[in-house]
C-alpha cells in the first residue's frame, strides 16, 4: 500500500469508528465497552477527523481564568469531565494550569489520561449520567469537551457540572451542532438559568470542532447564591 492509500485507509477507519460511537444510544455500558476498545487509537483517529475541540475549550478556560478568577492560573482547580485520553488536560497544562483533575466512564481512556502526567488525579469507571459521588462544589472551572454529543449524555447532565463547580466558578462545555439541535440543548440552558443554577455568560456559536461539523462553545457562571442543582 502506498502512502496515499495508507492515509486514506486511516481516515476511513477513523470515520467509521466515529460514526459508530455517535450512533450509540447513551447507554453507559455500551459506551464504556466502545471506548475500552478505542482507547489505544483514539488520539490518532481524532487527528484524522480534524478534532480541535480540546484546544478551543482549554483556550476558553485560560481566558476565563485571566478575565474573572482571583487565583493564579497554576492555583486554579479544574475538573475535566469525560477527560478521555487527556487531550484537554494536555492543552490546559500547556497554558499553565497545574491543578487538573479528570474522570471518565472508561478506565482504559482514563489510564491514557494518567499517562500524560498532566493531571493531579484521574478516576476511571465514573459515570456522570448518574449523580457523581466524591465530588463537591470545589472546582473553579469545570470543562467538558466532546461529551455533550450524539450517542453520549443528555443535556440535563449540565446540572451535575453545576453541582461540582463552586459559586462564581465557571463551566465550559461544547455541543456538536447537530446534538444541540436534536436535544434542544438551549432549552435546558434556559431552564437552568430560570432555576438560578447557572448563568450563560458567553456562547461561541458554530465554532470549529471537527472537519465535518461545527460546535457551540458554552461558558456558564455559577451564581454566588445559586440554588441547589440537585435534581
Ligand atoms: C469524544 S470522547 C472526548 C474525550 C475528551 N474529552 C476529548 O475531548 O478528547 C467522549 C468521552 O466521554 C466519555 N463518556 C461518555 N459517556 C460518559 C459518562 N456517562 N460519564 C463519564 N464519561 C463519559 C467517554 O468514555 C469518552 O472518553
Amino acid at each position: 500500500m502506498n502512502t496515499v492509500d495508507q492515509q486514506t485507509a486511516l481516515e476511513h477507519t477513523a470515520h467509521k469508528r466515529i460514526k459508530e460511537v455517535l450512533g450509540l444510544d447513551g447507554n453507559a455500558d455500551r459506551l464504556a465497552k466502545f471506548y475500552r476498545q478505542w482507547a489505544s487509537t483514539y488520539d490518532l483517529d481524532v487527528v484524522q477527523y480534524g478534532y480541535c475541540g480540546p484546544i478551543i475549550v482549554a483556550e476558553l478556560a485560560a481566558v476565563v481564568q485571566m478575565a474573572y478568577l482571583p487565583k493564579e492560573r497554576a492555583a486554579t482547580a479544574i475538573l475535566d469531565v469525560g477527560c478521555g485520553t487527556g487531550l484537554v488536560g494536555v492543552e490546559l497544562e500547556r497554558l499553565g494550569f497545574r491543578l487538573i483533575d479528570g474522570f471518565d466512564l472508561s478506565e482504559e481512556m482514563a489510564e491514557k489520561a494518567r499517562e500524560t502526567r498532566v493531571y493531579r488525579n484521574v478516576r476511571g469507571d465514573v459515570d456522570f449520567s448518574v449523580p457523581l459521588s466524591g465530588y463537591s462544589a470545589s472546582y473553579d472551572i469545570t470543562v467538558c469537551c466532546g461529551v455533550f454529543t450524539l450517542g453520549h449524555v443528555q443535556p440535563d447532565r449540565l446540572r451535575e457540572l453545576a453541582r461540582v463547580t463552586r459559586p462564581n466558578g465557571f463551566i465550559i462545555a461544547n455541543t456538536r451542532r447537530s446534538y444541540a439541535d436534536a436535544t434542544c440543548f438551549a432549552d435546558e440552558v434556559n431552564r437552568l438559568q430560570d432555576a438560578r443554577v447557572l448563568v450563560l455568560t458567553h456562547c461561541l456559536n458554530d465554532g470549529r470542532y471537527v472537519t465535518e461539523e461545527d460546535a457551540h462553545y458554552w461558558v456558564f457562571r455559577i451564581p454566588e447564591n445559586a440554588s441547589s442543582p440537585e435534581v
